[in-house]
């Protein structure tokens, strides 16, 4: 694998771009009458509609060749046969095998995982149903009726993601909250809601170090205490960790500690006993179809050729928008309020993977990485940012996520949300002319469409393996490794000193600027 930049296609590429033009879009689209039909692609009842990008032809089949150029297809086999694709830590990422169904085979370094991941899963499950049957209490005798997720980033995320936009899913039996932040705030106004002889905190944390996840139980741990006597905690905590022995140390029985494995990403987590508390909220049936969701665009991804397969589709749009376009963000624009968390959860899976500027082979690259994403669920944004998006000065990546149906078969708002995502397609497309340049939209701004039959367990299950498998591939181009993320590091270590510091220790030495700061903070 090499500089992308060096290959055949992307020099093709860079022509192509010239040729076309950023105001050629809407001549592309009323020019090609089957242009629909051409750039959009069906699978698993997922609809991925790119004929709204500034691509003809031959740039589809010169960022195919792209892909090509860079090994996609080798380095998919990587991924999936376990090797370890991430470089710098010397690690598999096999997050594919937490979907695991029996059957399948799923090998680290040669050997099988899959029994582990489905006998895990099974733990998970048991301990899941017993919290929301009752049949597991706390140490007074009371049923379980909140459970308190204490996790941060990938530990955080995807559950919170899969309990918000599945709540329809769920009974209801127990309530789920999460807590990430360092700020105690965070936490209070969890357990204002709480009593604590009802409720469960896990810990979700794969190295249990985590400063804000510590701090957060260590607080939940004298909550619990407070009210119910000394060492009477450990009936009120589970755990989801790579360090199960930390765990233990914690004071957490061992049979509330479930385990995930260094060959799975923080941020690739949530099909683990990460997932816990969607288990919780949304109960087996509805956690297997969600495991079962991502596991059919596994297997899409793993077999469908390039050219009709969706995630290395977005993958290369991406990087046409970013590297040719001049793209500098991503707005990820979801049609359905149950929904509002997804951009905040692809920033960590998108700007942790890709948020880098070296490359595998430990050079500094001289092309552009990821975007920043962000992005707010439909019809909520257009009323505060979608003005920049029509008239603005910069070229953003626009992905609208819609839904055929309702989730109840709502028929008063479902089409309205639908009429306005079409809508907002279209306006950034053909944009309008008006004799007063300030009321004009210039159009030809891109964006692409991915629409599912329904929000469900299932189809948030393909949405999510569809970004997953989307940073992969842009990973594989742009030569990077997306499974580490070393840049968050420096951080954590500059806050130890610094809590000493702040807390009337022993002063450090700084730059300046830091330690003005800091003077004006002690003050
Ligand atoms: O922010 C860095 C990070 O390591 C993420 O990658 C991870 O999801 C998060 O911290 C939490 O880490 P852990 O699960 O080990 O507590």
């Amino acid at each position: 694998m090499s500089a992308p930049t060096a290959l055949p296609a992307w020099k093709k590429l860079s022509a192509h771009k010239e040729r076309i033009g950023g105001s050629g879009l809407p001549g592309l689209v009323v020019d090609e009458p089957d242009r629909f039909s051409k750039f959009s692609v069906r699978a698993d009842g997922i609809l991925y509609d790119y004929s709204r990008q500034n691509i003809d032809s031959e740039v589809l089949a010169d960022l195919l060749a792209l892909a090509e150029q860079q090994n996609l297809p080798t380095w998919r086999g990587r991924l999936y046969g376990g090797d370890p694709v991430n470089v710098t830590e010397k690690r598999a990422a096999l997050h594919m095998a937490l979907r695991t169904q029996p059957g399948d085979r799923w090998e680290v370094g040669g050997v099988s995982v899959t029994e582990d991941v489905i006998a895990e899963r099974m733990r998970a499950y048991a301990f899941a149903e017993a919290i929301r049957t009752g049949a597991l209490r706390g140490s007074t005798g009371a049923r379980f009726t909140d459970v308190v997720e204490l996790g941060i980033g990938g530990s955080h995320l995807g559950p919170a993601l899969a309990c918000d936009a599945l709540a329809a899913f769920s009974d209801h039996a127990t309530r789920v909250h999460f807590v990430s932040n360092a700020d105690g705030a965070d936490l209070a106004r969890t357990l204002a809601h709480c009593r604590p002889e009802a409720t469960l905190f896990i810990a979700a944390s794969k190295t249990f170090t985590t400063q804000e996840t510590l701090l957060n139980a260590r607080t939940a741990r004298a909550w619990l205490e407070s009210a119910l006597g000394e060492g009477q905690f450990a009936k009120h905590f589970a755990a989801a960790t790579a360090a199960p022995d930390r765990a233990e140390a914690f004071g957490i029985p061992r049979e509330h500690v479930f385990r995930l494995w260094e060959w799975v990403g923080g941020r690739f987590s949530l099909w683990s006993a990460v997932g816990l508390p969607a288990m919780v909220a949304l109960g087996r049936k509805h956690f297997d179809e969600l495991l079962a969701g991502a596991r059919d665009i596994d297997v899409h991804f793993r077999d469908a050729p390039l050219a009709e397969n969706i995630p290395v589709l977005m993958a290369l749009v991406g990087i046409w928008n970013r590297n040719f376009c001049g793209a500098t963000s991503h707005a990820i624009l979801p049609y359905a309020e149950a929904l509002w968390l997804l951009p905040t959860y692809l920033q960590q899976l998108v700007m942790e993977s890709l948020g880098k500027c070296v490359d595998r082979d430990n050079a500094h690259i001289d092309y552009k990485a990821a975007p920043v994403v962000w992005g707010m669920q439909g019809t909520s944004g257009q009323h505060a940012f979608y003005q920049l998006l029509h008239q603005g000065s910069d070229t953003i990546g626009v992905d609208f996520i819609g839904y055929r149906e309702a989730i109840e078969g709502d028929p008063q708002h479902h089409p309205v949300v639908l009429a306005n995502l079409v809508a907002q397609a279209e306006a950034l497309l053909v944009g309008s002319q008006n004799p007063d340049a300030y009321r004009s939209c210039a159009g030809g701004r891109a964006s692409s469409v991915l629409v599912f039959d329904r929000l469900d367990p299932r189809n948030l299950g393909r949405l999510i393996a569809l970004y997953e498998h989307q940073v992969f591939v842009q990973s594989v181009i742009w030569n990077l490794n997306a499974f580490d993320q070393w840049g968050v590091e420096l951080g954590k270590q500059l806050g130890k000193p610094l809590l000493t510091e702040l807390t009337g220790g022993e002063r450090a030495e700084h730059d300046p600027a830091t330690a003005g700061l800091v003077d004006y903070l002690l003050k």
